[in-house]
């Protein structure tokens, strides 16, 4: 058994100068902005989460998921987790992208083993209409005073990412009023009623924006846009509906804080097809899935931007050993150089033994200085 926590997480005074704190591990951020690094940084989307017994037992703790999102020293304990138990070389807030639409009014429940739901989506342009944009340093505080926690209890050991869904994965879930296998209700919707869709995505473009630049201010040093369903959309509604969107939000966001740049990472699962359009959206780094060999996706935009991915994440059922050889082939595909973020090409899921998690980042800890200029290794 690990040790427990080593950095439980209190209450602090507000003027508590984590600001300050310098980084003894950056390679996550030198990598985003693909300046040389030791070795390769990883980190696992959905890391802070059910396969570990230690999320369940703060879960638990909160009583239910939304409440935990909403406890700022719960939410803290979640995101140092994955920091303490398996290694990894960022730490992602533990929150939800579904907060937003909860801070626009929109009552969100997640029932056991169903997902969310929103009761009473979004169908109408009236119902757009009246969708107030929230000022996330009230609404969202709660997010907020997490982020001030965190920083404090990583105290500096490795940078913190911040996220946000993107507008169309929002929509998707409010017009839908849950999550969907044919996405027939918003479609319906983009067909039929086009600019009630537009409205609905430039509202939620500008309440992101805010929010992740409120995120920026409290003290997170990257941001991550999840489009989780970017990939269900045809090549020309994808650039009509949902990057167009992202772009938006792009071209508003803080670009450096504390004296450093805040990489932004733009993750659109099943759009291989557009890499170099989302390259050209001004993004530091593009998020792959696996559906794509990393070799092909660098040939084709890692002259612009560093890439984040891409082991199947369906390979940490395989044996440490099968999970080695998938890291030295992903590495030896990327090759020598910088630019390069390990991490699984969509989220962990819930039913992954925890050493295999472990054995992943152990396995790109020690197999990729091979790659990079010898260096002292944090
Ligand atoms: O990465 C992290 O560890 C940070 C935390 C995080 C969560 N959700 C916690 C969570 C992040 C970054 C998210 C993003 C998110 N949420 C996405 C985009 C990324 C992706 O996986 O595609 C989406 C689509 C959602 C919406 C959402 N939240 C769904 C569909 C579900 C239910 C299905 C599922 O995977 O469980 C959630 C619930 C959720 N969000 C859980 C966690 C840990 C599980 C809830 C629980 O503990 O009971």
């Amino acid at each position: 058994m690990r040790a427990a926590l080593a950095h439980p997480c209190t209450h602090f005074p507000l003027e508590y100068p984590y600001l300050m704190t310098p980084l003894t591990n950056d390679l996550f951020l030198r990598a985003c902005l693909r300046q040389p690094v030791e070795r390769t940084p990883v980190w696992m989307m959905r890391q802070a989460g059910r396969y570990l017994p230690e999320y369940r037992a703060t879960r638990a703790k909160a009583g239910d998921f939304l409440s935990l999102c909403k406890n700022p020293d719960l939410a803290c304990e979640a995101t140092l987790q994955p920091v303490d138990l398996v290694g990894v070389d960022a730490a992602i807030l533990f929150s939800d992208i579904l907060v937003i639409p909860e801070a626009m009014g929109m009552e969100l429940t997640f029932l056991h083993g169903e997902g969310p739901k929103f009761p009473v989506p979004i169908r109408t342009t009236a119902d757009v209409i009246a969708l107030p944009v929230p000022d996330p340093m009230v609404e969202l505080k709660y997010v907020m005073d997490a982020i001030a926690l965190v920083r404090k209890n990583l105290a500096g050991r490795v940078p913190l990412i911040g996220f946000s869904g993107s507008p169309w994965t929002l929509a998707t879930y409010m017009v839908e009023g849950g999550g969907s296998k044919s996405f027939s209700v918003i479609k319906k919707m983009l067909f039929d009623n086009p600019q009630a869709l537009h409205q609905l995505l430039g509202k939620l473009a500008d309440a992101v924006a805010a929010y992740l630049n409120a995120q920026i201010a409290s003290g997170v040093q990257a941001v991550q846009i999840f489009d989780t369903w970017g990939g269900v959309l045809t090549t020309r509604d994808y650039s009509e509906f949902s990057l167009d969107y992202m772009q938006r939000i792009i071209d508003q966001l803080t670009r450096e804080h504390e004296g450093r740049k805040v990489p932004v990472i733009l993750y659109t699962k099943g759009g291989m097809g557009w890499l170099e359009q989302i390259a050209a959206t001004g993004c530091d780094v593009v998020g792959l899935d696996w559906s794509i060999d990393i070799d092909q996706a660098k040939a084709r935009i890692g002259n612009k931007v560093a890439l984040q991915g891409n082991m199947d994440p369906a390979m940490l059922y395989a044996t440490p050993d099968r999970i080695r050889a998938e890291v030295r082939d992903i590495l030896t595909r990327f090759g020598s150089g910088d630019g390069h973020i390990f991490n699984l090409g969509h989220g962990i899921t819930p039913d992954v033994p925890v050493d295999h998690a472990r054995a992943f980042i152990q396995a790109v800890k020690e197999e990729s200085p091979a790659f990079h200029q010898q260096g002292s290794l944090p």
